[in-house]
């Protein structure tokens, strides 16, 4: 596996693939790798000739209070972990590498962007829009792939590549979980002992709300409800939000139907933020 740093020298290696007939799959990642990044990766190598790995913590995407400087990072792990999953390149660029002194660009997916999570992270979906179009023009793959567990990301990317005419596809890849159900997160390092066991009651809720959504007398305030009810019963678990939304407008739903999908945010005692969402289905 090669490590690039330049965006000059991933140029140099997509083209010599180019000119020797291969295609390629690049996986956007912040790094800190857990089996949901290396599903990503193997998928990503089922899909094209050549596996990119960005691993950039992208400070674009952060908001002023938020995790930053203490994100989880650990590079010699993730480059062992990549290598073992089969990645040809792992582009890890430095912050002044991708943006220069003077940078002023940004891209910004108006609609999708609004609510869930970009409601109480303003400006979190611009950076990450903003990286990704960099990451599109940098690498230029055939296919990009995004895990499920951060849909709003997935629906603002797609629509972003839909809209700004790039030459690839978006491929999506399901939440990987822990064995008791909770989805893995690089943020789930921040947990003690105590809070990661009852961080179960997420995955638990989502349950619950699929169980609830199979009966059309329960509504989708009382399936929101329940779900909500359910987490904050953990003490210092706090729900930011716990929608039903359509699965591809992330317009909330006034019932439940075909494409419907509850999308949650959790704080636990104020200092973590963790997601998660399942598809609900009638019948
Ligand atoms: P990061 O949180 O590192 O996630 C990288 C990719 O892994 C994303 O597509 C994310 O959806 C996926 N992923 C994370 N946990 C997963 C899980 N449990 N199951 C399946 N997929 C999972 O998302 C980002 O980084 C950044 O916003 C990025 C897109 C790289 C832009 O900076």
């Amino acid at each position: 596996m090669r490590r690039v740093a330049t965006i000059a020298e991933m140029r140099q290696c997509r083209d010599d693939w180019r000119r020797q007939g291969l295609s390629v799959a690049l996986a956007p990642t912040m790094g800190f790798f857990h089996e949901g990044h290396l599903a990503l990766m193997r998928r990503a190598k089922t899909l094209a000739d050549r596996v990119v790995v960005s691993l950039f913590v992208n400070p674009l995407q952060f908001g002023p209070n938020e995790d930053l400087a203490s994100y989880p990072r650990d590079l010699e792990r993730d480059a062992a972990l990549a290598a073992e999953a089969g990645v040809d390149a792992l582009f890890i660029p430095t912050t002044s590498e991708m943006y220069g002194a003077d940078f002023q660009t940004k891209v910004v997916v108006s609609g999708l962007s609004q609510g869930l999570c970009g409601a109480s992270r303003p400006g979190h979906f611009d950076g990450v829009a903003t990286v990704v179009t960099k990451l599109f023009h940098i690498v230029a793959p055939d296919v990009a792939v995004f895990g499920e567990k951060d849909f709003q990301q997935l629906a603002v990317l797609k629509r972003m590549a839909a809209d700004l005419h790039f030459n690839l596809r978006i491929v999506s890849q399901p939440i990987v979980r822990e064995q008791d159900g909770l989805a893995m997160s690089s943020r789930n390092s921040y947990l003690t002992a105590a809070e990661r066991q009852s961080a179960v009651c997420l995955s638990q809720s989502l349950a619950l709300a699929k169980q609830l959504a199979r009966d059309e007398s329960v509504s989708v305030a009382a399936i929101e409800q329940a779900v909500t009810e359910y987490i904050e019963k953990q003490p210092g678990f706090v729900v930011e939000y716990a929608s039903v939304v359509d699965g591809e407008s992330l317009r909330h739903a006034d019932a439940v139907g075909q494409n419907s999908l509850l999308a949650l945010a959790a704080r636990v005692n104020g200092r973590v933020r963790l997601i998660d969402n399942a598809m609900l289905r009638r019948s």
